[in-house]
């Protein structure tokens, strides 16, 4: 559902799999029998790319059986509910269902009323738990470490489930946060409902000093007709993540993007592109990661 209670052991637990699986992935033939005869389901009520593909590429890899319902053209369109529509794939024989929903806690309901796993995939602005998960696996790749680094996550924190779930884990795992935005889309500094208490600056140029993590994250075009930011143009002069900026912090910083990105909005492109950005890598790892969470809900008995 989260990761609000993962420990640290669960943590290394999800990373050493991942490892493992990273191993699998860089075989000729990227496939192992670990799941043969377990059935995987990805119902999106919401766009993806990234999320649905990887969940989707890592459940064929470690031989499940994987159908993806887009829920345009399933049977909520003709207003079947939610709770209805997942009873009628746990009776159709899935074992999990990796789920995407515009209602936060949308997950959480449709656990308690079934008996197959489900994985959060996004739910509203409350959490993205594998996208967290990977992002803090490629930092610990390329860093070497977790502990004592200082994260810098720029943009829509507010109504960010990756930002969310990134400061949770980052906090259980010892890195030091700041949050940086405008002050229409940052939760106080005392938190606000929902949020821990975290370190917020609305000054991007300081907030990067000495950064080792800069995480830009997508900014919601809507907020600006939901009146939360007086123009895009002014978003960019204050927020945007470009090379003079990134300069300050730490030499070797990582450049981070759950994405999608709007380039020329919070990256500029030449930074997207650059070395310092692992946004590719992100991407790449999250088949890793999604493999050892398939792999440890379905794959040792359960
Ligand atoms: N980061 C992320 O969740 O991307 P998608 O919306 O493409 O899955």
């Amino acid at each position: 559902m989260d990761v609000d209670d993962f420990s640290v052991a669960d943590y290394d637990l999800v990373f050493e799999t991942a490892d493992a699986m990273r191993e699998v992935l860089g075989r000729e033939i990227k496939k192992v029998p670990t799941l043969r005869g377990k059935s995987v389901v990805t119902v999106f009520f919401e766009p993806s790319t990234r999320t649905r593909v990887s969940f989707e590429m890592a459940a064929k890899a470690l031989s499940a059986d994987c159908t993806s319902i887009a829920a345009a053209t399933s049977s909520v369109a003709k207003g079947e509910s939610l709770l209805d529509t997942l009873r009628t794939i746990q009776s159709l024989g899935a074992d999990l269902v990796v789920m995407r929903h515009s209602a936060s806690g949308a997950p959480y309901l449709a656990a308690r009323h079934l008996d197959m796993a489900i994985v959060n995939a996004g739910d509203g602005c409350h959490a993205h738990p594998t996208q967290a998960l990977l992002d803090l696996y490629t930092i610990r790749r390329h860093l070497g470490r977790l502990a004592g680094l200082k994260a810098v996550l720029v943009g829509d924190i507010l109504h960010s489930r990756v930002a969310r779930s990134n400061l949770s884990a980052m906090t259980t795992l010892g890195l030091e946060v700041t949050l940086c935005g405008p002050p229409s889309l940052l939760p106080g500094s005392n938190g606000d409902a929902g949020w821990p208490a975290c370190p917020v600056e609305t000054d991007l140029d300081r907030a990067l000093e000495g950064a080792d993590v800069v995480m830009g994250l997508r900014l919601q075009l809507e907020r600006q007709e939901q009146g939360l930011l007086p123009s895009i143009r002014e978003y960019v002069r204050s927020y945007q993540i470009t090379r003079e900026r990134l300069a300050r912090a730490r030499p070797g910083a990582l450049l981070m993007h759950p994405g999608p990105v709007n380039e020329g909005v919070e990256l500029t492109p030449d930074v997207a592109h650059g070395v310092q950005s692992v946004i590719e890598e992100q991407v790449t790892n999250g088949v890793a990661i999604r493999m050892a969470l398939l792999y440890l809900l379905l794959g040792r008995g359960q």
